[in-house]
């Protein structure tokens, strides 16, 4: 296939078809996510607790993005390839931001992933203005799990919701190409995927956003103890790895997940 890109992102949820995403950390399974139709390759800070057995994103550092970023690239033909910015890398300044946003993009990241409300549209706007493409994370943001008081559902009542679709549309119009929401309600969900212009992408979102991302080992079911309710186990059935990421693609191209079950 030819390569994605970011003007083919904004078609795909012109056209209506489902972007699917999901994350990576190495270049063997770039190399399946790729040639098993993923659109985007995410080097999640997640890496942190997946690979590295850490109690949460927070330790992640930039050697270790730059590290598994340059390891996905190695293994990626054509799929987009976005890297999460860790946690101390970005809030400081939106010089602290391009500085370190450039040795991501340097490592082979076509995009990178910051976390952030309000206080982050600068450092989107310093960094989009200098052609760094950004994706904005909002809803649970897992590098503040201290002051949110937990991994919880975001923007359950109607001035939190109203707060995420107003930070979502300030992401965009300080020149964000995509926003990610993490842990919001279907329907808020659905919601500000039709305010918006740029693609959305969900996890325990809903199905009505323009994309899906799930991390990798909770979808093939080898991250050990409780799964939480909008992660899927696509290793049900299925004789390969391969095949279970084509699963994945299909169900998320067809609308088939996420399901009510998996949705607040
Ligand atoms: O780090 C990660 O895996 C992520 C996804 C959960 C969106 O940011
Ligand atoms: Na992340």
């Amino acid at each position: 296939r030819k390569a994605v890109s970011l003007p083919h992102l904004l078609d795909m949820k012109k056209q209506g078809e489902k972007i699917a995403m999901l994350t990576c950390y190495d270049a063997c399974f770039a190399s399946v996510l790729d040639a098993s139709g993923v659109d985007v390759l995410l080097i999640g800070d997640s890496l942190g607790m997946v690979l590295g057995g850490m109690p949460s994103t927070l330790p992640v550092t930039m050697e270790m993005m730059e590290y598994h970023t340059r390891c996905v690239a190695a293994g990626n033909k054509s799929a987009w390839v976005l890297a999460d910015m860790p946690f101390g890398s970005y809030q400081e300044s939106p010089e602290q931001a391009y500085r370190n946003a450039a040795r991501l993009m340097a490592a082979g990241a076509n995009m990178v992933k910051l976390e952030g409300t309000a206080w982050l549209a600068d450092t989107v706007n310093y960094l989009t203005t200098r052609d760094i493409p950004v994706c904005a994370h909002l809803g649970l943001t897992p590098q503040s799990v201290s002051a949110l008081g937990g991994y919880r559902v975001q923007g359950k009542d109607a001035k939190a919701a109203k707060l995420l679709k107003t930070n979502a549309k300030l992401m965009q119009d300080s020149g964000a190409q995509m926003v990610l929401f993490e842990l919001i309600p279907g329907k808020l969900g659905a919601d500000i995927s039709k305010s918006l212009t740029v693609p959305t992408i969900g996890i325990g979102a809903g199905v009505d956003c323009d994309g899906q991302v799930l991390v990798l080992h909770d979808m093939l079911n080898v991250f050990p103890g409780k799964k939480p309710k909008f992660v899927r186990n696509f290793m049900d059935n299925q004789p390969s790895i391969q095949a279970a990421v084509q699963a994945y693609v299909s169900a998320v191209k067809g609308k088939t997940f996420p399901g009510p079950e998996h949705t607040f």
